[in-house]
């Protein structure tokens, strides 16, 4: 079986988020499995010079954008044997940063579009096309207009996955005919509520439409989570699924992680840990205990992830509690600003530093006792995985992939703390029942054992992505 995996993102090349560490591992995975898996994403400018020195120039073809063509090189790389074709057109793809730009629609029509074109070109057949979120979308649409029914193309399957349905690819009407290019006869294909929705246009022409956990995959037909998607997922939902996504764990790994101040496994971790906290401690400039629970935070600062819950109780957590908060991310000013204030005004028990530090990261991820979690929506979560790898327990609220990947400890079998309802004084309940337990030492050892030998590795999740797949070329 040949599957081209479609994003605009994929470790090591260029990550903004999770779909970066998806890409970047998951075709790894399926290879391991036999499955021949090659990746397409765009060439940014702002790719390491070490990676890009180490591509090979394939070709360059032109590729249509509505009523024009455009320059399209091809580059090929190789990552843990996985072939990557990156699409190179510098007009699109030298910029700054990967989105926020006047022309994303234009942008990501061109690379979808390209994903497809390339295919005669290098000789790469495949029998699944898998795009992920809105900016490879128009593949699978483009694929049911324009290319099913050409010999060369014919009987390929299209899946297409959504990470987060917030971001939809919405636009004005007249981008059908000065970007998309389709017929008018094809118009309501991309067309919802009477806006250009990519993402509705590829709900409606993949073969199958994924999200990253089980519980997303309910969620999303319900009005509170689907921005407005729910109508079009309901109708369409015989071909929803939810596969949960699964770590990297040779990368998120605390027997060798160079980053953190020892390397322990499961037999040291207590060792490991204390002297990892030590560590943590001096980086963030707070006090060097042994005998107090650190909280750790590792989050973009937006709403979605729960930081209004985080608002309305850290000072009364502060205020009567001995703990300390160790947080990194970085996003909305009002979020960094009461940080930085409760920082001033609790400067021994909270510290944060604003950006993505990903090695700081991954000192939270060991240092830490705790590792809090919040969201108020969650498509799957990755770090609640990484934090459990390094034996750092995570309080979460019930929601997409946090369901369905911890489950509270109260019943002596779970891996973590969870409440349901966006609640703050809920979070801080569950946040109050984890510190009872890190007081209760044996308990809390056994909790930490527990939680450090769930495995979230690839392994499953691949398997029913290959299953998946197979019901699909069958259909
Ligand atoms: C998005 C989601 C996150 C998920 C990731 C990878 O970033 O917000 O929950 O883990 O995609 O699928």
């Amino acid at each position: 079986m040949k599957v081209l995996y479609v994003t605009s993102e994929a470790l090591p090349f260029m990550a903004s988020g999770g779909l970066g560490d998806v890409a970047g591992s998951l075709p790894q995975a399926l290879r391991k499995r036999l499955i021949g898996c090659r990746v397409v994403m765009p060439m940014y400018d702002t790719i390491k010079e070490e990676l890009k020195s180490k591509m090979t120039f394939v070709t360059n073809i032109s590729v249509p954008v509505a009523w024009r063509r455009q320059y399209c090189g091809i580059f090929q790389a190789k990552h843990e044997g996985v072939i990557y074709y990156l699409i190179d057109n510098q007009y699109y793809f030298k910029r700054d940063t990967i989105y926020g730009h006047y022309d994303d629609a234009e942008r990501f029509t061109f690379f979808a579009r390209a994903a497809l074109e390339i295919l005669p070109v290098v000789d790469f057949k495949p029998d699944i096309i898998h795009c992920n979120d809105w900016q490879t979308a128009l593949t699978p649409v483009f694929y049911s207009t324009f290319y099913s029914k050409d010999p060369w193309y014919q009987g390929i399957k299209t899946v297409f996955t959504i990470h987060n349905i917030q971001y939809q690819g919405t636009y004005g009407m007249e981008l059908v005919n000065d970007v998309i290019g389709l017929n008018p006869a094809d118009t309501s294909i991309v067309e919802y509520d009477g806006d250009v929705n990519f993402m509705k246009g590829a709900i409606e022409c993949s073969n199958k439409v994924t999200t990253v956990s089980p519980s997303y995959a309910n969620e999303i037909l319900d009005p509170w989570y689907s921005h407005g998607l729910d109508t079009i997922l309901k109708e369409r939902q015989w071909k929803l699924q939810g596969i949960l996504n699964g770590i990297d764990i040779i990368n998120y790994n605390p027997e060798t992680d160079p980053n953190i101040a020892v390397n322990y496994t499961v037999k040291d971790v207590k060792k490991g840990k204390a002297e990892c906290k030590k560590q943590l401690q001096e980086n963030m400039g707070l006090p060097q205990r042994e005998d107090v629970p650190i909280i750790g935070l590792v989050s973009r600062l937006v709403s979605h992830k729960g930081l209004d819950l985080i608002k309305g109780i850290l000072d009364e957590l502060l205020a009567t509690t001995d703990v300390q908060v160790a947080i990194v991310g970085s996003g909305d000013w009002q979020y960094e600003n009461f940080f930085k204030e409760m920082a001033d005004k609790y400067p021994d028990k909270l510290a944060i530093r604003i950006g993505f530090v990903p090695s700081l990261a991954r000192k939270i991820y060991a240092g830490a006792d705790l590792f809090l979690m919040p969201s108020k929506s969650e498509p799957c979560g990755l770090s609640q995985m990484v934090a459990l790898r390094y034996g750092t327990v995570p309080i979460v609220r019930e929601t997409g992939g946090l369901r369905d990947s911890i489950t509270d400890s109260g019943d002596g079998e779970g891996n973590g703390f969870t409440f349901k309802t966006y609640n703050a004084h809920d979070m801080l309940g569950a946040i109050r029942r984890s510190l009872d337990a890190y007081w209760n030492r044996d308990y809390w050892d056994t909790l930490v054992i527990r939680a450090m030998e769930c495995d979230f590795s690839w392994g499953k999740s691949a398997n029913e992505y290959i299953k998946m797949y197979k019901q699909v070329i069958k259909e």
